[in-house]
């Protein structure tokens, strides 16, 4: 019997120089590993929760406690489209943002998305550093990271690239990023 040669395995997307956003669980080091990628490449780097405080003139935890989430993420929402204007960047974002059908479309079409993929074990480490993420104020980290992986990562696995960034040191990230983007 005749045998099929093995099928190629489709070629990963490529990067053509659209602005690079960071999608990602807290924690996952986006904007971190976005900072470092953006001077590695010679790029503006831009972290969309800065922007949106900016923009609001109060902290993101302040906006979720006087207006609620669904006023934060109509900011997150503008913003980010703001940010997609074509300009050469690399943009971290905040981690609901790509969950959002309409700031996730808007990446997907205007930009080129990197998932930060980190387990919830090792989220947990890196979020207790900081108390300033309304979701997990005064709950159980492990428990809300679990969950938000179980409905969120179906979303971010459509980023145009996915990087482990489990324990290896952030910029071991931005190394397999570069190569990733035929940078080194
Ligand atoms: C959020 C993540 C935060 C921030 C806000 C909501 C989320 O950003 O946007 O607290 O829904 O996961 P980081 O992912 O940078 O912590």
């Amino acid at each position: 019997m005749l045998q099929s040669p093995a099928p190629t395995p489709p070629e990963p997307p490529r990067w053509n120089g659209q602005p690079i956003v960071l999608v990602g669980l807290m924690g996952a080091g986006k904007s971190t590993v976005g900072r470092r990628l953006a001077t590695r490449l010679g790029l503006p780097f831009v972290d969309a929760d800065t922007e949106i405080e900016i923009a609001a003139g109060m902290a993101v935890a302040e906006i979720f406690e006087r207006f609620g989430e669904a006023h934060f993420r109509d900011g997150e929402r503008r913003v980010i489209a703001r940010l997609m204007d074509g300009e050469r960047r690399v943009i971290a974002t905040g981690g609901g943002a790509f969950v959002d059908p309409e700031t996730r479309a808007a990446i997907l079409s205007n930009g080129f998305a990197i998932w930060l993929d980190a387990k919830p074990a090792v989220l947990v480490e890196r979020v207790s550093r900081r108390d300033t993420r309304p979701l997990l104020r005064n709950r159980d980290p492990l428990a809300v990271l679990e969950e938000l992986a179980r409905v969120r990562n179906p979303f971010y696995a459509t980023a145009h690239l996915r990087v482990s960034s489990h324990r290896a040191p952030h910029d071991a990230t931005v190394n397999t990023i570069l190569k990733a983007l035929g940078k080194i």
